[in-house]
């Protein structure tokens, strides 16, 4: 049953784990217990009653409250913060109502009041069942006559074991050099991952995991979350004196600050969280099953190779010039062409046009239409690069609204990469992008929009608000979802990409909109190895587009660089018209054999069997959900000699039925593979892909 209701509480089950809380004595919405599924409704811990410690912690310090407020001796990081009308800022609530809804996604709500201000909060926590995971949000309500300013509310507080002896895991970096898996241990303070960027950032993102320092790929109890938010977010790791450890995950407090009007609701994001004992590979897979299933608009569709004509081109694009380009695509099995940046009015460089969407007159004179239908003539579809939140100072959109972008009226307006900001909390600015990208979208035969932002903030000033300006923060990111969303709804089979810079905006909340991420704009196959290893721990590799181009290509063959890619969404961005013939042909053999293991790729079980990012030779596996066939990529960089390679021990396969996996004789039941392994020769800079059979 996934939700039921004890004496002390509520039990939220899934397929394998079971979380529970409810109210002590004191009246606190307490943590009780998240872990395996147990077997009967009693075996779940009663919601504690911890004594206090002296006069300077009372018991609420030590209470393990799933929503905390501001009351009582209590010091630990708080859930919300605000002040009202009159300046009291302690926010005290306490049990109101509960409400459970039964379905396929089963729902409990729990509403609660503070004891004397008419402020409502709703706890959501929704059921996930078979990806073991509890989605939270919370709504606050302001029932009074006067405003209350929210000055932070987290969408959840998440309490583990007790215990002080926990590891972080959680991804680091920095643009062209993402996602970098970090494995810390939890000391006694706060630990805090946050961006402050408008946007989600490359620097951290809004993942964490959490382990007792044992778990590995395969084994060990792994707690794991994710915020559906693509602006400021915070994750604050705290352990405290009294041996508890619990992660608060929400939009950032930092310069937040929200008028929450009479008879007005604010509702957080969501947060999903969850719970496997298969290690971080199936803390992984939950994820991937449910950002395929639950969230992306099209996450069963299979992701075409598509081909980017950005590193060959620039901003030097025309017809007759991306004809040329598509052909060679076309002939290589190419499905995709994306024409990047530089279509557009007056875009000759970086310096100017961003805001003026319509296609430039000198490189396009008919428009688009007589290289979409030449792309369509050729079987392929056909992508455009946009980036609908920027604005270049010298555009016609910017000569006609200085006034559309953040700034501070007395400040310079601080630039980068030559572009400033277009202020999306401004519903005029929203709807003016609304109906530019439409009209583009109406206008032409556009199968895929690649949606890039390419700097992040600086004087995040919002001048004519009408009301608090640090609203702003939160504004913009539902500004950036209305206009996204709206395009979404009027033409719901195209495909899109969240792009920022490479990693700069990936995250739960970007895909409910876009379908695939670019995850870096660094496609060296080397650096791009570690990078798709860090990107898997949250994401399925249907949303990870990566593209083949020319980096690496002195050093590495091309087989490796396109095994590179074969591991997410692949994608073609060389200069094609300089790759040989026989590049052109080997190239047209990967891309027919990604065809036949895309489903293995984009929809199966990932399996880490050797980290990139720690090992010069590494590997990864995909397996069809029905375990009757997967495929295997191994890869060798630079090991100095003398050198032995470990076997590689498939995973993820039936044990009982029996398999042959390409490349090495005879045939084994599944547990023999896994635990006899594999051997594999390579060389430096060598790479091998292998497809796994059930016979
Ligand atoms: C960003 C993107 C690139 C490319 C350029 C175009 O850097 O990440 O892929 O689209 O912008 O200007």
């Amino acid at each position: 049953m996934p939700m039921f209701t004890t004496a002390t509480g509520w039990v939220l089950e899934t397929a394998r784990s079971g979380y529970a809380l409810g109210f002590n004595q004191a009246g606190l919405l307490t943590h009780r217990y998240w872990g395996p599924r147990l077997p009967h409704p009693d075996d779940y811990p009663s919601p504690p009653n911890p004594p206090g410690w002296a006069s300077f912690n009372n018991p609420a310090q030590l209470t393990p409250e799933e929503f905390p407020g501001v009351e009582d001796l209590k010091f630990t990081e708080p859930c919300l913060k605000l002040s009202f009308a009159d300046g009291v800022r302690n926010v005290v609530l306490r049990f109101d109502a509960a409400a459970v809804s039964e379905g396929e996604t089963p729902e409990l709500q729990l509403t609660m009041r503070d004891t004397v201000y008419p402020l409502l909060a709703t706890l959501h926590y929704r059921v996930h069942t078979a990806y073991d995971l509890i989605e939270r949000w919370v709504t606050l309500t302001n029932e009074g006559d006067t405003p209350i300013t929210l000055e932070r509310v987290f969408s959840a507080q998440w309490h583990l074991p007790p215990g002080d002896d926990y590891r972080l895991t959680h991804v680091t970096g920095r643009w062209l050099d993402e996602m970098h898996l970090r494995h810390e241990r939890l000391d006694l303070g706060c630990k805090v991952l946050e961006s402050r960027r408008l946007t989600t950032s490359h620097h951290h993102n809004p993942w964490f995991a959490l382990d007792r320092g044992q778990a590995n790929e395969d084994e060990g109890e792994v707690w794991f979350g994710a915020l559906a938010w693509s602006g400021n977010w915070k994750i604050a790791a705290e352990v405290t004196d009294f041996n508890s450890t619990r992660v608060s995950i929400g939009l950032n407090d930092w310069d937040f600050a929200w008028q929450l009007k009479p008879g007005e609701s604010f509702s957080t994001p969501a947060c999903v969280a969850g719970y496997s004992r298969a290690g971080f590979g199936g803390a992984s897979r939950l994820l991937h099953d449910y950002v395929r299933n639950v969230v992306l608009p099209h996450g069963q569709q299979p992701h075409k190779v598509l081909y980017n004509s950005w590193e060959a081109t620039t901003f030097d694009v025309n017809t007759s010039g991306q004809i040329a380009l598509a052909e060679v695509a076309a002939a290589m099995g190419v499905e995709l062409f994306v024409l990047d940046d530089g279509w557009f009015h007056g875009r000759n460089n970086d310096t100017a046009a961003l805001g003026d969407w319509w296609p430039d007159a000198v490189k396009f004179p008919d428009g688009l239409t007589p290289l979409i239908a030449r792309v369509n003539a050729l079987g392929m579809e056909f992508g455009l690069w946009v980036e609908p939140e920027m604005v270049n100072a010298n555009s016609d959109l910017y000569r006609a609204h200085p006034d559309w972008v953040l700034h501070y009226p007395t400040r310079p307006r601080t630039e980068a990469r030559n572009q400033l900001i277009l202020n999306l909390a401004r519903p005029d600015v929203q709807d003016h992008l609304i109906e530019k990208l439409d009209r583009l979208l109406r206008e032409n035969n556009i199968a895929f929009i690649k949606w890039d932002m390419n700097r992040n903030v600086s004087e995040a000033g919002w001048p004519a608000a009408p009301g608090e300006q640090r609203e702003l923060w939160v504004r913009y990111v539902e500004g950036v979802y209305r206009v996204w969303g709206t395009l979404r709804q009027r033409h719901p089979r195209v495909v899109w990409q969240s792009c920022s810079g490479g990693g700069g905006r990936a995250d739960l909340g970007i895909l409910r909109f876009a379908d695939q991420i670019w995850v870096s704009d660094n496609t060296e196959p080397n650096a791009r190895l570690g990078i798709q290893e860090g990107f898997s721990y949250i994401f399925p590799a249907n949303t990870m587009e990566a593209w083949v181009t020319d980096m690496g290509a002195d050093y590495l063959p091309l087989s490796f660089r396109f095994h590179v890619s074969m591991c997410g969404a692949l994608g073609v961005g060389g200069h094609l018209l300089r790759w040989s013939e026989s590049q052109r042909a080997e190239a047209a053999h990967w891309i027919a054999r990604y065809k036949a293991i895309r489903p293995l790729v984009q929809q199966g079980d990932l399996y880490r069997l050797r980290s990139p990012q720690t090992h010069a030779f590494s590997a990864v596996q995909y397996m069809a959900k029905d375990k009757s066939a997967g495929v295997l990529f191994a890869f060798r960089t630079h090991l100095p000699l003398p050198s032995q390679l470990p076997p590689l021990c498939p995973r993820g396969l039936d044990p009982e039925a029996r398999y042959e996996i390409e490349g090495v004789e005879g045939v084994r039941s599944g547990a023999g593979w896994m635990y006899g392994g594999i051997s594999v020769e390579l060389g430096d800079f060598d790479s091998t892909m292998r497809m796994v059979r059930r016979v």
